[in-house]
């Protein structure tokens, strides 16, 4: 293997070559597109901090969807931003919601498409947290009774798969249950199962209107100085019937990805999550990168550090280019 032998730079020679011995690529199959649903109609409204995604009325989602669907996108994920909010998160789980009609409109017109749901209370309760709130404390356990509900009404209304994104203890199970008990044993959940404390989701509240309102969320998400934890957490959630775990944000915890991949080896996500395409966006609007080569790249480390699917706003984006003949 001793240099004059072996020259690395002789299969680098041309996009061909280095096309054959590429060890990882994108596939449209790797991606889920996350999209924003809110009530009224004929609405589009570009998020400001995220181009080219915006959030959508019912009807014009669906308009959306017939281009995703074209572009061959296996699978999307919905988040609700309903009209009233509350204490309790009401509106997360009643049965004609934002995100149940919407999940129910999208079935009927794009039955093949995989619809995935996130189960959280955030963008639902009146003072922004992911659980029922006493003072200033998250209150784990009643939350799990309100997020076994919303996910059973997601299901209910025809989603293919819930993920809860809250980070309380034991709602995995508590949705497994709740689903079990009323016949949906089939469905599987996408747990968030190491989900930190990121100040990366900026541009996901700002566009979801679930920014809370005092604190934040570091008493249930994680420490993003933890890697054993993560591993315990992933752990926790398999035995409670996660199918497919899923690290957040994707960028800065590349390790955490590789380190479940080669733990459990189980399905595995990374959420590419709304500051880490903003950062890449805003460098490329002020043409300090190459907007098109940093989200290639970007997205290659997430499959390499060994995740089977990433959730990126960029999914259009790479499934045009992947479309494209070479
Ligand atoms: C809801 C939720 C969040 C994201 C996904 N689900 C926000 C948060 O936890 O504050 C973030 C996604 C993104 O930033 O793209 N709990």
């Amino acid at each position: 293997m001793h240099f004059p032998t072996y020259r690395p730079r002789r299969l680098r020679q041309s996009d061909a070559l280095r096309r054959m011995v590429r060890e990882t690529s994108l596939a449209i199959d790797d991606l889920i597109l996350p999209l924003f649903v809110e009530e009224g109609e004929n609405l589009k409204r570009e998020i400001s901090s995220m181009p080219g995604n915006y959030r959508f009325s019912i009807d014009r989602l669906l308009e959306e969807l017939k281009d995703v669907s074209d572009l061959g996108i296996p699978a999307v994920m919905f988040f609700g931003i309903p009209q009233h909010k509350d204490e309790v998160g009401s509106e997360a789980y009643a049965e004609h919601g934002i995100i149940q009609r919407a999940v129910a409109a999208v079935k009927n017109r794009f039955p093949a498409l995989v619809v995935i749901t996130d189960v959280c209370l955030c963008e639902y309760t009146s003072h922004g947290h992911c659980g029922v709130v006493e003072g200033e404390r998250v209150l784990n356990d009643p939350s799990l009774e309100l997020l076994a509900r919303a996910a059973l009404s997601h299901v209910q209304a025809g989603a293919d798969m819930v993920a809860p994104s809250d980070m309380m203890d034991g709602r995995v199970g508590a949705i497994r249950t709740r689903l079990d008990e009323h016949g949906f044993s089939d469905t599987p959940i996408m747990a968030y199962a190491a989900k930190y404390a990121s100040s990366f989701y900026g541009p996901f509240r700002e566009a979801a209107d679930s920014t809370p309102q005092f604190g934040d969320r570091r008493a249930y998400q994680m420490d993003p100085g933890n890697a054993e934890e993560a591993l315990r957490e992933v752990e926790l959630d398999i035995a409670e019937g996660a199918d497919i775990v899923m690290v957040k944000p994707a960028l800065p915890f590349l390790d955490i990805i590789y380190r479940v991949k080669q733990r459990f080896n189980r399905p595995l996500a990374a959420y590419n999550v709304s500051g880490e395409f903003a950062m890449l966006q805003a460098g490329a609007r002020l043409g300090w990168l190459d907007g098109e080569r940093v989200m290639w790249e970007a997205l290659l480390s997430i499959k390499r550090a060994g995740a089977d699917m990433i959730l990126t706003y960029y999914s259009k984006q790479v499934a045009r280019a992947l479309q494209r003949p070479l």
